[in-house]
């Protein structure tokens, strides 16, 4: 029997928008009934078109944002009923933007330390565990004291790796992790992540548009469409023999990995 770290039961989440002065407001149902299951020590790649609830569903999972129905459980207990606390000791994001996620006006080693601090942890204990934690990452600790502004992506990234492992937490949740950094650069944070998984005996759940990231490092994947699941298999058995005509229109179409732009629009009927 696999022991199952995350489950999500019938999410929901419709957003209401705005559609302009005097207009009336238009419901956007941005994830529409999706449960999966992560077990531990899994990766589980979340791919689908700009728009198709990745990243809502993401926030969800984190406990960053309330469902409109339906249950996120992690290890049997729902997130709702936990703290802030509880739920950032068990689960942690990594973001796309680490220029977003990462503020300009502390030092790294405040930054890395930060969740430790909030926890109470002494200053001690904490200079030496964000030390281990930057040489795990690959970050020379000469660059403690320095701003995020006078780093590069690359390294800006691992400092967002460093502080959201430093509570080590079981559960990650990488929601395209690499699409902001050069392409150089992507396959390195990969590998880390890869290592770092290993090496601390991580669950990830791996957002990315690229397939053949997700190909190389997920141990199963889960399509989305519109906000919904289309196929959820593992990896080999979907890249081998994609099931569903979303499946097959997506693996077959050239998808670009810039940042923040998505995909190219693709019609598509439901098949
Ligand atoms: N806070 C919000 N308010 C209103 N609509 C939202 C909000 N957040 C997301 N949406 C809408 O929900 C849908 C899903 O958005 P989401 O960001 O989850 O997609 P995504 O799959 O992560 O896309 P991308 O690949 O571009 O990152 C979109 O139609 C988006 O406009
Ligand atoms: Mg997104």
């Amino acid at each position: 029997m696999s022991d199952i770290l995350l489950s999500a039961r019938d999410i929901r989440r419709d957003f209401s928008v705005s559609a302009g002065f005097g207009k009336r407001k238009r419901l956007v149902q941005a994830v529409r009934g999706v449960s999966l299951d992560v077990p531990r020590g899994g990766v589980l790649g979340i791919v689908g078109e700009s728009g198709c609830g990745k990243s809502t569903l993401a926030k969800i999972l984190l406990g960053l944002d309330d469902p409109t129905a339906g249950e996120v459980l992690f290890q049997g207990q729902p997130l709702s009923g936990m703290s802030r606390m509880t739920r950032a000791a068990h689960i942690q994001p990594i973001f796309q933007d680490p220029y977003l996620s990462l503020n300009p006006r502390k030092r790294v080693e405040t930054i890395i330390g930060l969740p430790l601090r909030v926890a109470g942890i002494a200053e001690r204990e904490i200079r030496q565990r964000v030390h281990e934690m930057m040489e795990m990452t690959g970050l020379p600790t000469r660059l403690a004291g320095v701003f995020p502004s006078q780093m590069s992506g690359g390294q800006r990234q691992r400092v967002a790796i460093a502080r959201a492992l430093i509570s080590r937490p079981e559960l990650v949740i990488c929601d395209e992790p690499t699409s902001a950094l050069d392409v150089s650069i992507q396959a390195q944070i990969l590998n880390l992540l890869q290592e770092l998984r290993q090496e601390l005996g991580l669950t990830y759940v791996l957002i990315s548009h690229n397939l053949a990231v997700v190909e190389h490092i997920a141990t199963e994947v889960m399509v989305m469409n519109r906000g919904e699941v289309v196929e959820h298999r593992p990896t080999a058995a979907l890249f081998a023999a994609p099931e569903s005509a979303y499946t097959r229109m997506l693996l077959a179409s050239v998808l670009t990995p810039e940042p923040g732009k998505g995909l190219p629009e693709i019609s598509y009927d439901a098949a």
